[in-house]
């Protein structure tokens, strides 16, 4: 059955997401928008700050992504940064930053995805996403949050790498985020630990072919694990970004071989995904921290969610049953 979905239905989602008739039709539906409220606390910064709080208040850290992607206008991605801003000033006037330093681990993040800060333009695209996210970095900096960059397809991990390079020269403390369904992580994540740098590690959310990343559900998890040790054997901070029972059950037995305390690394899980896991895992002494999405353009996101896990699938098709 799971290969069924892998191979069958998990493509055709991926697909899916970037299908704009179909997209409008999801979007007009109002048991969507029930269902989606399950991953996505809301579409403005007042249920971000709510679910932030909630979640300060269960003693989990939080990273917050304002959904966008693609962005194919420089102005909208102009708007996107005035969005971060904003989100980070409101964050400012949370207790938690006011005694941060950006040595320490900071509970507030924010998650940027490049093609929604001008990417994918076609003139000087890497040049203005750099530019906008130094602005995001700049601002992220005087209010005492840290700022990790998300990773997309494949196409765009050069470019990503070298931004998120850029940015650690006068932001050394900015994540970067490496897939382990692709070929080059291994090699990746040698050149990240070597640097100390912060990096989340994640299998990776598109749909790739054969050429550059690994299918198979088994080689994704060994090369995740094989990227975990490396990264954990180096003097970075690894952000393990899973909900898979076989990683985090493997996490505390990598900590030992390498040497690591529960400060050197952080577990982090997706909003409204194991949230009992989540509780489990910081009221027993680990860093955990939540990606919450906020934001109106939540459905490339939410179909990437529908598209992992068929139980994900099967709620949303009964939520609309139902509905009938
Ligand atoms: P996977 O989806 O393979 O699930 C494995 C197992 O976990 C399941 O079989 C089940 O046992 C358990 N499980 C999963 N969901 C569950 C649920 N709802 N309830 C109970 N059990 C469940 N991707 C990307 O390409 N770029 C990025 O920048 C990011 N960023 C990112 C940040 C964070 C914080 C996270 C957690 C994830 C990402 N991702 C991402 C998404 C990531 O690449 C991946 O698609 C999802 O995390 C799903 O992979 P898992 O490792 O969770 O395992």
């Amino acid at each position: 059955m799971a290969g069924v979905f892998a191979h069958t239905v998990r493509p055709v989602m991926l697909a899916a997401s970037r299908a704009d008739r179909l997209r409008r039709a999801v979007e007009r539906s109002s048991v969507t928008r029930k269902v989606v409220r399950r991953f996505v606390p809301g579409d403005t910064l007042d249920d971000v700050l709510d679910a932030v709080a909630a979640l300060r208040d269960s003693g989990r850290y939080v990273t917050i992504d304002y959904l966008g992607e693609n962005v194919t206008d420089a102005d909208d991605a102009t708007a996107i940064v005035q969005e971060y801003l904003r989100l980070l000033d409101a964050l400012g006037r949370r207790p938690e930053t006011s005694s941060a330093s950006s040595h320490q681990v900071q509970p507030l993040e924010v998650s940027l995805k490049l093609s929604a800060l001008g990417q994918a333009l076609a003139c000087d695209g890497d040049k203005i996403a750099l530019e906008n996210a130094r602005r995001i970095c700049e601002r992220a900096d005087q209010v005492g949050v840290w700022v990790t960059v998300d990773a997309e397809d494949h196409t765009t991990i050069d470019s990503m790498l070298s931004i998120s390079g850029d940015l650690r020269v006068d932001f050394p403390w900015v994540g970067t985020v490496v897939q382990s369904y692709l070929y080059r992580t291994p090699a990746d994540c040698r050149d990240l630990a070597a640097a100390g740098a912060r990096v989340r590690l994640c299998k990776g959310a598109y749909d790739e072919p054969t050429s550059v990343a690994h299918r198979a559900g088994a080689a994704v998890t060994d090369s995740y694990l094989d990227c975990l040790r490396v990264l954990m054997a180096g003097p970075g901070y690894p952000m393990v970004a899973s909900h898979d029972p076989a990683i985090i059950d493997a996490v505390p037995g990598l900590a030992r071989e390498t040497g690591c305390s529960t400060a050197d690394f952080e577990y982090q899980m997706l909003y409204g995904i194991r949230d009992g896991e989540q509780r489990r895992l910081a009221d027993a002494g680990n860093q955990m921290r939540v990606y919450v999405p906020f934001g109106e353009e939540w459905y490339g996101y939410f179909m990437r969610r529908l598209a992992e896990r068929p139980a994900n699938l099967t709620f949303f098709l009964r939520a609309l049953l139902e509905r009938q």
